[in-house]
C-alpha cells in the first residue's frame, strides 16, 4: 500500500515571519513618510519666514523714500537742506537695489542656475583680487588690509566670478565690524590635495550665541550698526552657498572685542 506523503509546509511560521516583515517596511515608509512632510513644513517655515523678511527689508527704505520726497514736494525743505535729502533718497535707492541683487543672485543659487562655468580658477590669485577691490574700503576705515599667499597658484575647479563675491562678501564683513586701527588678514596656502583659504579681523567678534546663526538669510547680530553699515544680512548667506557649491567646508572661529576667523577648505 503506498502512502501519500504529505509535507506540511510550515506555514505558521513563515507567515509571522512575512507580517514582520510587512509591519517593518510600513513602519519605514511611514517614518519616510513623516519626514518628508516635517521638511516640507520647514521648507515653508523658511518660505514664509523669508518673504515676511523681504518685505519688511524693503518696505523700510521704501517708507523713507516716500517720507523724504513727500516733504521735498511739500516745500517743506529749506533751500539749504535740499541736497541732503536728494542724497539720503539716493543712499536709500542704493541699499534697494543692493538688496534686491542679492536676493536675485541667492534665489538663482538656489534653482540651480549661474553654475554654469566651473573652470580651472586660482583661488590665490582671487583672494588678492578681492583685497585689491575692497583697499579704498579698508584706508576709508583705516584698517590695514594684508595678503599672504604660500607662493605659486592655487588651481581648483571653480566659478571664478561666484569664488570673488565670497572673498569679497568675507574681506568686507572683516573691514566692516572692525575697529580704526585694526587688522585684516587674508591668506591662501596649499595644504597636500587642499586649498586652504581664510580671513581674519582684529575687530568687534561675534557673540558665541550669534556665531551659530550669522550664516541664515536676513540674520545680523546688531541690526543698527549694520543697517549704518548698508548690511542687509545676505553676505554670509550668499557666502554659504558659494563654498557649498565648491564643496569647501567653511568654519568660523571668533571671541568679542578680539575678532573673527572664517577658514575655507577647497
Ligand atoms: N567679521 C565679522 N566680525 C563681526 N561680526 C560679523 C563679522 N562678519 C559678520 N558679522 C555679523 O554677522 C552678521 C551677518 O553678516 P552678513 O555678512 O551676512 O550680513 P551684513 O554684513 O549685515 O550685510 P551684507 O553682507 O548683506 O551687506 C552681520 O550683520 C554682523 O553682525
Ligand atoms: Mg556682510
Amino acid at each position: 500500500m503506498k502512502h501519500k506523503v504529505t509535507y506540511k509546509k510550515p506555514f505558521g511560521f513563515l507567515k509571522i515571519l512575512h507580517f514582520r516583515r510587512y509591519i517593518a517596511r510600513a513602519g519605514q515608509s511611514i517614518k519616510r513618510a513623516l519626514s518628508r512632510l516635517s521638511d516640507r513644513h520647514k521648507i515653508d517655515k523658511l518660505r514664509r519666514e523669508f518673504s515676511a523678511n523681504v518685505s519688511h527689508e524693503l518696505k523700510t527704505p521704501l517708507t523713507s523714500i516716500y517720507g523724504y520726497a513727500e516733504m521735498l514736494e511739500g516745500g517743506m525743505v529749506k533751500e539749504e537742506d535740499k541736497p541732503a535729502f536728494i542724497h539720503k533718497i539716493k543712499d536709500e535707492s542704493a541699499r534697494m537695489i543692493a538688496l534686491v541683487e542679492d536676493i536675485m543672485f541667492l534665489s538663482s543659487l538656489d534653482e540651480g542656475k549661474n553654475v554654469k562655468v566651473f573652470e580651472k580658477t586660482d583661488i590665490a590669485a582671487i583672494a588678492a583680487e578681492a583685497c585689491e577691490k575692497l583697499r579704498a574700503k579698508a584706508d576709508e576705515h583705516k584698517v590695514r588690509l594684508s595678503f599672504n599667499a604660500g607662493g605659486g597658484a592655487m588651481f581648483k575647479k571653480g566659478n571664478r566670478s561666484m569664488l570673488l563675491l565670497l572673498f569679497v562678501n568675507l574681506i568686507d564683513n572683516a573691514i566692516k565690524y572692525n575697529t580704526s586701527g585694526g587688522l585684516v588678514r587674508v591668506e591662501a596656502a596649499r595644504r597636500g590635495r587642499h586649498i586652504w583659504a581664510s580671513v581674519s579681523d582684529t575687530g568687534i567678534g561675534i557673540p558665541k550665541e550669534a556665531q551659530k546663526r550669522v550664516f541664515e538669510r536676513f540674520y545680523r547680530v546688531d541690526k543698527s550698526r549694520s543697517k549704518k553699515t548698508g548690511g542687509t544680512g545676505l553676505g554670509l548667506a550668499i557666502v554659504k552657498h558659494i563654498a557649498l557649491l565648491h564643496h569647501a567646508e567653511i568654519s568660523l572661529q571668533s571671541h568679542e572685542n578680539i575678532g573673527t576667523t572664517v577658514t575655507m577648505v577647497f
